[in-house]
């Protein structure tokens, strides 16, 4: 059935547990995502990010519809999520377009535009009822870039920061920068823990944590443990989907491996979603 971002998220700060929110590029990923909640019996965020929305041409409603039919046929809540929209434009076709929740992403921008462009797509996310996640202190490895050595310092959320910047923002929920990084095909990242205790005592609003599938499941727990309230989760069933295709491809019908991606990937989804606890 179809449920919305917020309410799953609320669901999840009541339980003190977190909701997985996983990327999809093609049907295969929300057909196997679906299955994995299922099969977990937990509700699950299907979302489109606006590079996934590029590789689609820059047209958002096939994907986005094919994404809505698999969520209202679901047996669990599955809600609907834009990730990582940096267009106003392609921000503005969230609504219509069947999503109950949107994440806006000026992490990029210094402090003061990141604040400005967040605060003013927050006034138009809420206005159309809609639930907004924005980002301070980038998570690297975004958009092709090489993720970043998770072992390094690198960018992190300055609690005081963040704390202004939601009072001021309006937003709903909050990425932070703790450790992890996207785009990781190994689970060897590690959440700095003592910032994350710091962050969730800051900020009144939950926390959301990019970047997931780096992290081991020990790690995943522990950030949950520790107050993140929604775990995006991509690379990890881009890598099952590419293996599963390389070991099965066919000469010309795409199905057994097609079939075969798509088990592989319910199979990492249910395993990610029971890491979460
Ligand atoms: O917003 C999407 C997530 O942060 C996914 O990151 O592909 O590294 O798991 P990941
Ligand atoms: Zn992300």
């Amino acid at each position: 059935t179809l449920a919305d971002t917020g309410g799953l998220v609320r669901d999840a700060v009541r339980a003190g547990g977190a909701v997985a929110a996983f990327n999809i590029i093609t049907l295969e990923h929300a057909e196997a995502v679906v299955a994995g909640a299922e099969q977990a019996g937990a509700p699950v965020v299907l979302q489109l990010s606006e590079n996934a929305v590029k590789f689609r041409g820059g047209r958002l409603l096939p994907i986005a519809r094919a994404a809505l039919a698999c969520a209202e046929a679901a047996s669990v809540p599955v809600a609907l999520h834009l990730d990582h929209v940096k267009s106003p434009e392609l921000l503005r076709q969230a609504a219509d377009a069947g999503f109950g929740s949107v994440m806006y992403d000026a992490a990029h921008l210094p402090y003061a535009e990141n604040l400005e462009a967040t605060r003013s797509a927050a006034d138009w996310a809420h206005a159309h009822g809609l639930w907004i996640e924005a980002e301070l202190g980038e998570v690297g490895g975004k958009d092709g870039a090489a993720p970043l050595d998770p072992h390094a310092p690198g960018a992190r959320t300055d609690p005081d920061e963040a704390r202004r910047f939601v009072a001021d923002s309006g937003v709903d929920a909050l990425a932070v920068a703790i450790g992890s990084t996207h785009a990781m095909t190994t689970r060897t990242a590690a959440v700095d823990h003592a910032l994350l205790d710091r962050l969730a005592k800051a900020v009144d609003v939950p926390l959301v944590l990019h970047g997931s599938s780096g992290l081991p499941d020990a790690e995943l727990a522990a950030a949950v443990a520790g107050g993140i309230r929604k775990v995006n989760i991509g690379t990890a069933l881009n890598v099952a989907m590419t293996e599963a295709i390389r070991s099965h491809l066919t000469p010309a019908d795409p199905r057994p491996y097609l079939t075969a991606a798509r088990t592989a990937m319910a199979a990492t989804a249910l395993a990610m979603i029971t890491a979460l606890g």
